[in-house]
């Protein structure tokens, strides 16, 4: 592979031992993937330190320790606690403990204390043609498809890109990777966010890790409804990258999408396809232990939304209610007067975490030391299919899968409603 002088000198130790080791990981990446050379990243969304792996914080404190700093804008994905609220979700206090531990280790590398899969809501917007890395894969495609970056969906290797700053240069780094190779028409009404969540989990089904380009939405597509779609295509397909012409930098039409004629068959999107989602994830025998709404973790927008559905309102007793989002919405939210308004409907406003990302999940390797039993819980009632696939593979009960509007008047008259009439 071929490296710049400023590479070798990492690579020779010239610039301290974290950076050594980094940018030799990323050439050990980069000889794997038949990259030729490295791209400068602007941007990395990188490991948070997850509190309920097992060493997993002390790997960032070893990293900050050895004097590892984040050579560009960097932001902490989604962790297993909120740090500061932790008590209103019923984490165990050892975890949280241990948790915190990874925000004093992202204050060291002089990451953004983000702590979320949402960390374009919270000022870190890269922009077309920028470089850059995410662990988190609804950032990856995100930031490919609604703002023209160019990100591969990594792992680990994040944080040793923001390191360095450097990248292998391959996959979505690469023009020849980013057009089109299936065509979606979507031939169905999509009238909540929580539809395009459901579409992006059909379609991701069917693409894979391909391209899809979409064409015949309905109206075009909002921010929110951009981001629910790209989470689900990631979710149940590995999708990277999505086109829809017109919004998609620099796609203009199907013929730039695909780099050439676009292919004469489509996959069609119908409501019958999305109603199969809401069923498949709609299961049990209708009871639940928790509405879920915020994922990905809200945005402002969002969060004015679900305090305009509870203004006034009463989340029904015994029920929970949790809204997630990231810190920095939640600060914009308290500034604004909504968390004031969801908290006093009986919601709780969680940062930081999410419920399969919690001390719920039954399929991580806490430390016995940390005293973690995750709670039995019967049923989720959430309105993101990623939520939805996660909680079933991860904490394994059931899920109760219906539109925001639908999950909120569920907290409200405790009494599953569904997003269809005709749904279970
Ligand atoms: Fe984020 Fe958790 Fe959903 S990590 S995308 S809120 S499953």
């Amino acid at each position: 592979m071929k490296l710049s002088s400023y590479e070798r000198a990492m690579l020779d130790g010239e610039q301290g031992e974290a950076r050594r080791i980094a940018i030799a990981g990323l050439v050990q990446l980069g000889d794997a993937f038949g990259a030729e050379d490295m791209v400068e990243i602007g941007y990395a969304h990188i490991h948070a330190g997850m509190a309920l792996y097992l060493h997993d914080v002390e790997l960032m404190e070893e990293l900050a320790a050895i004097g590892a700093k984040m050579a560009v804008p960097a932001s902490a994905n989604i962790a297993n606690a909120d740090m500061a609220n932790w008590r209103q979700t019923g984490a165990p206090e050892t975890l949280v403990r241990l948790q915190q531990r990874a925000e004093v280790a992202h204050q060291k590398l002089g990451s953004a204390c983000s702590f979320t899969c949402t960390p374009y809501w919270a000022g870190h917007w890269p922009t077309w043609n920028m470089h850059m890395t995410s662990i988190e894969s609804t950032v990856t495609v995100f930031c490919n498809s609604v703002l023209g970056a160019r990100s591969n969906r990594d792992g680990f290797f994040a944080v040793y890109a923001g390191i360095t700053g450097r990248y292998p240069r391959f996959g979505y780094h690469l023009d020849v990777n980013r057009r089109g190779t299936h065509r979606v028409r979507v031939e169905t009404p999509l009238e909540t966010v929580s539809d395009y969540s459901a579409l992006g989990f059909h379609v991701g089904r069917l693409v894979g890790d391909g391209v899809p380009v979409f064409e015949g939405f309905p109206h075009r597509p909002g921010l929110d409804e951009l981001d629910a779609l790209g989470a689900t295509l990631a979710t149940a397909g590995g999708v990277a990258l999505f086109i829809v012409p017109g919004i998609t930098p620099p796609f203009a039409d199907l013929g730039q999408a695909f780099a050439g004629p676009a292919p004469h068959d489509a996959i069609v999107a119908r409501r019958t396809d999305l109603e199969a989602i809401y069923d498949q994830f709609t299961t049990g025998d209708g009871g639940f232990d928790l509405v879920h709404v915020g994922c990905p973790h809200a945005s402002f927008e969002e969060m004015k939304i679900y305090a305009r559905l509870l203004d006034g309102k009463q989340v029904r007793d015994g029920v929970e209610l949790w809204v997630t989002t990231s810190r920095q919405v939640r600060q914009m939210a308290a500034d604004a007067g909504i968390v004031r308004t969801i908290e006093r409907a009986g919601g709780k406003v969680i940062s930081d975490t999410c419920p399969m990302s919690c001390h719920f999940a039954r399929t991580t390797s806490p430390d016995p030391a940390l005293g973690v039993e995750p709670p039995r819980l019967r049923a989720i009632v959430v309105d993101s299919a990623k939520q939805a696939k996660y909680v079933r593979d991860m904490i394994g009960c059931d899920t109760l899968l219906t539109s925001t509007e639908r999950a909120i008047e569920t907290a409200l008259g405790g009494a599953f409603r569904p997003r269809f009439g005709d749904q279970r």
